[in-house]
């Protein structure tokens, strides 16, 4: 990406509300926003994981910290209104497909009318407040949203929304509400509104169920094997820290020109580094040698077997692009693990910072 301290300099100061701050995704963006000198509120439920990224950073003393549901319209309306942010992004989810084959409902007012309610609070509040200073609202949905085809090519931004299981449906539905929205009611406004869309995030710091890393971790940690159960899916993996520059960027260029931005965008990796599980988890085993996997099939549960997106729109009109390997991206991932199971949190919340910085001076 050009030049990530313009980022700094953006951000430097501004107010901005995450929703999702206690996640996985969440907790990497708003330790990057304290850093930049942002000031931070979030708004979540509960803390998703035990151990957490949000608990390891300490990022009740660096942020508001607000609990709260996303379905719950007067709170959050209360929370964006006193807080009064310029910039907004939405991570908020039900974010586990295999969740969502048990909770259906839960993950559509999760992640359709929760997005829904964040619409119709800006709404609301840009009628009712004409100095409301909100410029950028960035609203994270996933690679997942495309109709799939099972296709080798990259999904581009204008293909079909779809979704098969109600994770992906929730994410492809939330795509066009956010879009009606935008094209409903804030087309002329100074607000400017965008998806965005990336695939599977490694990173160090999440510990959700039924995600390759986090199994690797727990297991490597003490030494067992993990078990792979769709060895030959492929999927684009990527650091957090990846998509987060996107999103970040996504931010500014939406307050900067709301017109020109106002859509969706695909943050994913470059095709050198789309790889199977299989793949991903024999390069962690040279990363932290000595340890093994085992294959246990699992047909039981529709997921999609190959998913990658195109990010050439990304590359041409934001200058994003991805700045770590998939080497360095596993490389990161496991330090920053082992760093977490030999060292303990503090040094953990060292390790974060240091891989932030280093992402900025690439
Ligand atoms: N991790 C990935 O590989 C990945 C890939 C593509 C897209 N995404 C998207 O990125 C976002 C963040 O994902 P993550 O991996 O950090 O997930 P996570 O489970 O670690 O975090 C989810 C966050 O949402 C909050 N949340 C859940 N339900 C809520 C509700 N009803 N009201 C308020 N808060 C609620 C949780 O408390 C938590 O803070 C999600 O929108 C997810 O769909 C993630």
């Amino acid at each position: 990406m050009q030049d990530k301290h313009k980022l700094s300099t953006f951000y430097h100061g501004k107010r901005v509300f995450v929703t999702g701050h206690t996640g996985f995704k969440g907790s990497w963006l708003c330790q990057w926003l304290v850093t930049m000198g942002a000031d931070v509120m979030g708004y979540s439920i509960d803390i998703p994981t035990k151990p957490s990224l949000f608990e390891v950073l300490q990022l009740p003393t660096q942020l508001q910290d607000i609990r709260g549901d996303v379905r719950d319209f007067d709170t959050l309306q209360k929370a964006i209104q006193s807080f009064q942010p310029q910039v907004l992004f939405h991570l908020a989810a039900q974010p586990i497909v295999r969740d969502s084959y048990k909770n259906p409902i839960e993950t559509f007012e999760t992640n359709v009318m929760g997005s829904i309610y964040i619409m119709e609070c800006i709404r609301q509040l840009m009628k009712t407040q004409p100095a409301f200073p909100l410029e950028s609202v960035v609203m994270v949905t996933s690679d997942k949203c495309y109709e799939n085809q099972n296709q080798v090519m990259g999904y581009r931004e204008n293909d079909p929304m779809g979704g098969h299981d109600p994770y992906s449906a929730s994410k492809g539905c939330m795509e066009m509400a956010v879009s009606s929205y935008q094209k409903s009611f804030f087309q002329k406004s100074p607000i400017g509104i965008a998806t965005v869309r990336a695939g599977n995030v490694i990173g160090g710091g999440d510990w959700g169920k039924d995600r390759l890393l986090p199994d690797i971790a727990k297991a490597f940690s003490v030494s067992q094997a993990v078990t792979l159960r769709n060895p030959l899916s492929v999927r684009p993996w990527q650091h957090v820290l990846e998509p987060l520059s996107g999103y970040l960027l996504v931010g500014k260029c939406l307050a900067e020109d709301p017109a020109s931005f106002s859509e969706g965008w695909n943050l994913g990796p470059l095709e050198t580094d789309i790889a199977t599980v299989e793949d991903v988890v024999k390069k962690c085993i040279q990363v932290w040698p000595t340890n093994t996997y085992d294959v246990q099939q699992d047909d039981s549960l529709h997921e999609t077997s190959i998913l990658q997106l195109d990010v050439h729109k990304a590359i041409a009109k934001l200058h994003w692009k991805p700045t770590w390997t998939l080497n360095e991206a596993i490389e990161k991932t496991i330090q920053w693990y082992k760093t977490f199971y030999e060292k303990g949190s503090k040094a953990s919340k060292v390790e974060t910072n240091q891989q932030i910085l280093d992402y900025m001076n690439v």
